[in-house]
Order: structure tokens, then sequence, then C-alpha cells
């Protein structure tokens, strides 16, 4: 079981940590309350929620299910970029595995994805709801994700606590929060640059190669002689090189 005091002790700027067996989705119980810097986890969800309203296999003690409340300052331009960076330096601190960030949102290992982020702006007010899912060990995934989703620890059994990794990935959060030096670690784990991607606009497809990325979290993806700067969307990937 994830311990709560483990997460406080290493993380004494959260305000509270709530920890459910079960939850709808950790970011209606974050929407719900509203206390800056509380973190809801969650052992299993029933209605995860990924990015574009998509479906997010949350099951029972596989993975990491997680919402944080942060009241907005604007010191910050992207949390997605922060938040990424965060997750792939707690990783790396906690385990030899290299992590790999696939533009916005999305963590790799190994060609598949493992993790993913979805920040939401609530209209209303100033806060932020930061949700992270990580599946930490292997899952009989439903056969249409079998090619493209992993796990953490995938064919071995855990090194670490999931308890161990949210603490270090919000301990890292803060840190880099702090000194405000995540984009050259995103950067750095970001596999998509100098790539062939496709993209949508318009209701075209688009082929292009993706160069660089901008400080607030765009792509700058190079095609037919334009350069298109892309801030949010859905990017595929050619072929991994
Ligand atoms: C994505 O892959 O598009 C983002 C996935 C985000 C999943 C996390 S799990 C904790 C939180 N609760 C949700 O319903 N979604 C996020």
């Amino acid at each position: 079981m994830i311990k709560r005091e483990q997460i406080l002790t290493q993380n004494p700027w959260l305000t509270d940590v709530s920890i459910v067996e079960s939850s709808q989705s950790t970011q209606l119980d974050a929407k719900d309350d509203l206390m800056d810097k509380k973190l809801f986890i969650a052992d299993m969800q029933t209605a995860a929620r990924g990015r574009f309203g998509r479906h997010y296999v949350a099951s029972k003690g596989a993975g990491i299910y997680m919402s944080l409340v942060l009241k907005v300052a604007d010191d910050i331009k992207d949390y997605t970029i922060l938040t990424a960076s965060a997750v792939v330096t707690a990783i790396e601190t906690l385990t030899p595995k290299k992590p790999q960030i696939k533009w916005v949102n999305d963590i790799y290992l190994n060609q598949k994805k493992i993790g993913g982020i979805l920040v939401e702006h609530l209209l209303s007010s100033q806060h932020i709801i930061i949700g992270v899912g990580i599946n930490f060990r292997q899952f009989d995934w439903p056969i249409e994700l079998r090619d493209k989703a992993g796990a953490l620890f995938e064919a071995e059994n855990p090194t670490i606590t999931r308890g161990a990794l949210i603490a270090e990935i919000w301990r890292q959060f803060e840190l880099l929060r702090l000194r405000q030096q995540f984009f050259e670690i995103y950067k750095a784990h970001s596999f998509i640059l100098g790539q062939t991607v496709e993209f949508e606009e318009q209701g075209r497809t688009i082929i292009g190669t993706a160069v660089d990325l901008t400080e607030d979290g765009q792509l700058i993806v190079h095609t037919n002689g334009l350069v298109k700067v892309l801030s949010s969307g859905e990017i595929s990937l050619k072929k991994w090189l």
C-alpha cells in the first residue's frame, strides 16, 4: 500500500495527501476539493481519462494514478513540460532506466508508452489540476494496446515501491519549479526532435520533420519548405530511428 507519511515527509510543501482504494478519477476528486497543493491518489480508477477525453486504463495496484491541485502563479509557462521533466528525473534518480518524452505529454520507455500527464485549467478559478498516470508493473493490456503500452517494470519485479516514486516525482517537481530549469531536461528526453512526424491540420494529414521545441512547449515542424508551430494536438511518428 502507498504510504501517505512517506510522501508528506519528502514533500513538506504539500498541504495534504489523500489515498483511496478506488476513485472514478482522481482528476474529479481534485476538482471537488480544490485545496491548494493537495495530492489525490487512487489505487484504481473506474473512469480515468487522458487527453482529448480518451479512456485511460487504470487497473488496481498496477499503476500510479494521482492528481495535484495547484493555485497557479504566472511564473511557469507550461506545467506539462515541468511535470514530464519531474517524472523522468524521478525515474532516473531511483532506477537505472532511461525514460523518454513524446511531445507533449507522454512518457515512454523502450518505445512503449508507460505514462501520461493531463493538465486541466479550471475556467472558474485560478486552479489547475495536474494528473499523472504511470503504468508501474506489467498488466494484461486490452488487445488493442498491447503493441503500444508498456510498464516501468515490465518483465521484472519492481525494485522500488510506488510510494517511493510518487514521493520523488513531487520532490523533483517542487525543486524544478523553484529553479525553473526544467526545459533543458524536457528537451534532452524528447525523442521526436529530428524525426519525421505526421499530424492533422484542418482535416488534412501533414508530414514534416520535428526540428525544435519552444520554452512554452510548442513544437516546430518543417514541412514542404514551411515552418509550422504546433501548440498542442497529436503527432505520430512515421517510424522509429
Ligand atoms: C494521457 O495519456 O493522455 C494522460 C493520462 C493521464 C491519466 C491520469 S491518471 C490520474 C489522473 N486521473 C485521470 O482520470 N487521469 C489522470
